[in-house]
């Protein structure tokens, strides 16, 4: 997958220091520009003494950084607004000096003070002589920094400025970026991609106060369609009767009969990528439903119900390119049933689970599942919590994904 849109619009400190590679956290600058990003270079005093301020603020388009105490350009608490906006903080070169500073945590220049401020993750690009970087001092602090989750980015072997051959210098800025590519496209294996998912329980009207419903809480759908939004995906999910919220990052289409369901699978069905049917749909309805509540009465009452359309099948009938993923929620002959839904309905997988086990079904928050596949391969899964089901089954909808594309090439 191209990675370049992962960046767009990410605000990234890039922090320079005091090394003789400063001159190539130019290019750094450049590279993660072209990439989308908005770039706001701090610079340490040091730094300036071998790079200009100047070519950063061109390069980047952005005001430079380069002390505490010079005029403001535009942010309020300097030190604090920087560190509060970025998405990440990249030093490169971050010299010997400021590993140090940074692993007993001082804040005596604008760098190091919007690195202890922030909350964003701090990717470090270590450079200097190979003597400095083996340094037992300087690798125990390297081991402080590591050890608090900030990212130190290996430096490479090679000739280096001071004469001597080893390990110190800086990666090439083309490999610095793409490690800060791929961490920001890290959970992004669906952007791209327009993920229909259904969940919740369909309703069958009797009259205006009662109706027929089951047991889904749609719990399982809302999981498969929350981690889909979160590895990036265009999420609509068409939730029924469900006490569960809208969902952030997707959008929410609610609905109550098993017919307002299919009116809006089909309408977003055609430019979907995938379709996960994760609902409980009811089968049946009220063939007449009352426009007055039924009042009762001393005998007893029967209720005649008709068959619903089968809207699973009819995307089977219908797909194209969609991958379409169902469940089968059985309490007998599991395997039995799943294999005919499966090939009924025309699905790529099936998610089977015995809705009578302790630990699995409707309402809890864990789920005993197994996926069977069109070519009669079938996965059995342990107790796992709905949230971890989801990720199984949206890492087979990637496979899924990737295959095709191998195919195509
Ligand atoms: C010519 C020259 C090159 C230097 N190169 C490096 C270097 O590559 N890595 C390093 O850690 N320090 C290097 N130093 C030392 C730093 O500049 C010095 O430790 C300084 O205090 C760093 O300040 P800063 O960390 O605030 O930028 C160099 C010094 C000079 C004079």
């Amino acid at each position: 997958m191209s990675s370049g849109h992962c960046m767009t619009g990410k605000k990234i400190i890039l922090g320079v220091t005091g090394g003789i590679a400063a001159y190539k956290a130019v290019e750094v600058a450049s590279r993660l520009r072209k990439a989308g990003a908005e770039v706001h270079v701090i610079m340490t005093r040091a730094a300036q003494e071998f790079v200009t301020e100047l070519t950063f603020r061109e390069i980047t388009g952005n005001p430079v950084n380069t002390g505490m105490w010079g005029k403001v350009a535009h942010w309020n608490v300097e030190h604090i607004a920087l560190a509060q906006m970025a998405d990440l903080v990249l030093v490169a070169p971050a010299t010997a000096n400021l590993i140090a500073k940074l692993s007993i945590g001082m804040a005596d220049d604008m760098l190091t003070t919007t690195i202890l401020a922030t909350r964003a993750p701090v990717f470090l690009a270590p450079a200097m002589n190979s003597n400095m970087f083996s340094n037992p001092v300087t690798q125990k602090n390297l081991e402080t920094l590591r050890a608090q989750g900030m990212e130190i980015i290996p430096p490479a072997s090679g000739h280096l400025a001071c004469g001597v051959d080893g390990v110190g210098r800086l990666p090439e800025p083309v490999d610095i970026v793409a490690r800060v590519e791929e961490y920001f496209c890290q959970g992004q294996s669906l952007k791209g991609r327009k993920i229909l998912v259904t969940a919740g329980g369909t309703i069958a009207p009797i009259d205006p106060v009662r109706f027929i419903g089951n047991r889904s809480s749609g719990k399982m759908g809302y999981a498969v369609a929350e981690e889909a939004a979160r590895r990036g995906a265009e999420v609509v999910l068409v939730l029924g009767v469900s006490a569960l919220p809208d969902l952030g990052n997707a959008r929410t289409i609610r609905v109550e009969t098993t017919e307002e369901m299919r009116q809006a699978v089909l309408q977003e069905f055609s430019d979907s990528d995938a379709v996960i049917k994760a609902a409980a749909v009811a089968d049946y309805r009220v063939k007449q439903v009352a426009g007055q509540k039924i009042k009762k009465s001393d005998d007893d009452w029967s209720i005649d119900l008709v068959r619903n359309p089968d809207i699973l099948y009819e995307l089977g009938q219908k797909k194209e390119h969609q991958v379409l993923v169902g469940f089968a929620a059985e309490t007998q002959n599991l395997m039995e049933y799943a294999k005919k839904k499966l090939a009924k309905k025309n699905l790529d997988f099936i998610v089977a689970n015995d809705v009578t086990m302790p630990g699995a079904g409707f309402q809890g928050e864990t789920n005993i599942a197994r996926l069977v596949f069109r070519d009669g391969r079938a996965e059995e899964h342990p107790m796992m919590k709905k949230s971890e089901l989801a990720c199984v089954i949206l890492d087979h909808l990637e496979g899924i994904f990737r295959e095709r594309c191998a195919r195509v090439e």
